[in-house]
């Protein structure tokens, strides 16, 4: 494949995306919350390559990226608690797994050949150019090989695809820094995936508790509904322990959290603010890894973390966390 284009977020490089969009090509584009590897949720050839650029095991179905709720409607049914969440959260960091629509025209890749679809209306500016540009649903997971660690930077993306996919726009940081909250409304409301709209703020709006699913629950499914519940998920090259309240061994990278933290090597928020932390998670999992694979030479530090508290955004960090220190599958 010819070298990834980093294109820059202008008219011109966004008229050139969409452009390699309808030539059925990859193209990484900032979200929000992550960049998404985005091709045509119409097209099965353009979808599969986003399968074959990450590596990625083509039972688990994607997300379709559409510009507002009208786009949503025409490709997935909308019940009234689905209305609710979306004119509240779109366009956000909110992803509903929906019915689909008998014609919604989309790849059967896309949905994995369910009934259902997920669907989300991202807030980025860029994102929302780009959807206007190219007139159509973009299907886009997190734009890293499978397993790995998700982009938040323009650079993470090329770290891992470069040369997999044609094109990277490149925005700087993502704001919200994890995935989408994802929350299945084929039946009564049921939290998928934790993320960046807090589950507190979703029940505000409902008015009631949300059912869940989390992974690491007793009564989670044997088989995963969402590749965010594999165990195994998110993961860098070194070990990560949780619930560090110091470094354990020198060649620990300390990956800390508020003011208790001093002597971290970084700090997902000195002052112990979650949507700081969110923002950071992923961009500081890549510099500690980068720094673990720094402090000795052949052997790997291990990435230590202190502890994060189970409320609002906290809930999607420590997910992502429990995945990244999971035993390797
Ligand atoms: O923030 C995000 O959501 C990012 C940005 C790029 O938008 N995208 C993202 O996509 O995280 P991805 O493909 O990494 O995660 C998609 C999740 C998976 O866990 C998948 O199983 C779930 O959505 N999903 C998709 N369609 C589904 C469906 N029909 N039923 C249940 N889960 C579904
Ligand atoms: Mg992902």
């Amino acid at each position: 494949m010819t070298p990834t284009q980093t294109l820059p977020a202008t008219p011109q490089g966004l008229a050139l995306a969409a452009h390699l969009l309808r030539a059925g090509l990859q193209v990484a584009m900032p979200t929000e919350t992550v960049y998404g590897l985005a091709a045509d949720a119409r097209n099965d050839r353009a979808v599969a390559g986003i399968f074959a650029a990450k590596d990625r095991p083509s039972f688990n179905p994607l997300i379709v990226h559409v510009s507002d709720i009208a786009a949503a409607r025409k490709i997935a049914v909308m019940p009234p608690e689905a209305e609710a969440l979306a004119a509240q959260f779109w366009p956000g960091p909110l992803t509903l797994v929906l019915p689909i629509q008998p014609d919604a025209g989309l790849s059967a890749l896309v949905t994995a050949g369910l009934d259902s679809v997920a669907v989300r209306v991202p807030a980025h500016p860029v994102a929302q150019a780009l959807l206007a540009q190219f007139g159509g649903p973009l299907a886009a997971p997190s734009a890293n090989p499978s397993g790995q660690i998700s982009p938040t930077r323009s650079e993470h993306v090329l770290a891992g695809l470069s040369g997999r996919i044609a094109a990277v726009i490149a925005a700087g940081p993502c704001t919200v820094g994890v995935e989408s909250t994802i929350v299945d409304m084929t039946g009564p409301a049921r939290l998928l995936r934790p993320g960046g709209i807090a589950l507190e703020a979703l029940e505000a709006c409902l008015g009631h508790a949300l059912l869940t699913a989390m992974p690491f629950d007793d009564a989670a499914p044997a088989r995963p509904t969402a590749p965010g519940q594999l165990a195994s998920h998110y993961a860098p090259g070194a070990a990560v322990r949780l619930e560090a309240q110091a470094r354990q061994g020198a060649g620990d990278i300390w990956l800390g959290f508020g003011t208790e933290c001093a002597g971290a090597d970084l700090n997902l928020s000195p002052t112990g603010d979650l949507v700081e932390a969110a923002a950071n998670l992923f961009d500081m999992l890549h510099q500690a890894d980068a720094l673990a694979q720094r402090t000795h030479t052949g052997t790997l530090g291990q990435i230590v973390v202190a502890p994060i508290p189970e409320i609002g955004l906290g809930r999607a960090i420590n997910d992502r966390l429990r995945r990244a220190a999971a035993p390797r599958g």
